[in-house]
């Protein structure tokens, strides 16, 4: 596995043949599936549940699949997802009244877990659970859509939490998710990131692995 993570969203990619698109992605050298989850209550748009990665899994995906939860509450539906084969499932900490509580589950589940904030969520979500946490997930736009553009505050929050992550240690991944493009991916990586996901810039071209080969090559350029 690379070190730095590719992680198409799939919320992008073309829903009747997704199967093959996900197929598709993977060879063109994506890490892992970004898979998002929308309720039309936490965020104003309805898509996908466990039914679909589960049908992702015997479908014959073996790649981690990074489940971002978009939902509130999200406590009911983790073991439905680990369940269906979620390798990551990542939260945002406004959705869940006992945020220690909903890490403890997603472990339980045998999952790995992630904290989610959006751009105006403040990262003090993080004080107490840094040790039950695997990844954190920086919102660099507003959920709830694709194809819309990268709030550029994310950088220092990036910086802010790139340095949280070294001091303390532990091996976290930090993702980056929305308006991500080959055109300001190598910034992003400057300021702290592990984990690009990208759905409009991957989904919306007709060669994926031109992309992501191209998305490769400016983040070897912040190193
Ligand atoms: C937004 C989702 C993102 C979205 C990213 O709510 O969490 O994963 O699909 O799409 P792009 O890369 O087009 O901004
Ligand atoms: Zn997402």
């Amino acid at each position: 596995m690379n070190e730095n993570w590719i992680a198409p969203s799939i919320l992008s990619a073309n829903f009747a043949k997704l199967g093959e698109e996900v197929d598709n992605v993977l060879k063109a050298g994506a890490d892992v599936v970004h898979f998002d989850v929308m309720d039309n209550h936490f965020v104003p748009n309805l898509t996908i549940g466990p039914l679909v990665c589960e049908a992702l899994r015997k479908h014959g995906v073996t790649a981690p699949i990074d489940v971002h939860l978009m939902i509130e509450p999200v406590d009911r539906i983790i073991p439905d997802f680990a369940k269906a084969g979620a390798s990551y499932i990542t939260f945002h900490p406004e959705a869940s009244i006992h945020v220690d509580r909903t890490l403890q589950l997603i472990h339980d589940c045998g999952c790995k877990a992630g904290l989610v904030f959006n751009p105006s969520t403040p990262l003090s979500y993080l004080d107490y659970v840094m040790d039950k946490i695997d990844m954190i997930l920086l919102m660099s736009v507003n959920p709830g859509f694709g194809g819309q553009s990268f709030i550029p505050s994310a950088l220092p929050k990036l910086r802010e939490v790139r340095k949280r992550i070294d001091d303390s240690g532990l091996n976290i991944r930090l993702e980056i998710d929305g308006g991500v493009k080959v055109d300001n991916i190598r910034e992003i990586k400057a300021a702290g990131a592990d984990t690009f996901v990208a759905g409009s810039a991957i989904f919306s071209q007709p060669d994926y692995k031109a992309v992501i080969d191209a998305m490769r090559a400016e983040i070897a350029k912040a190193e």
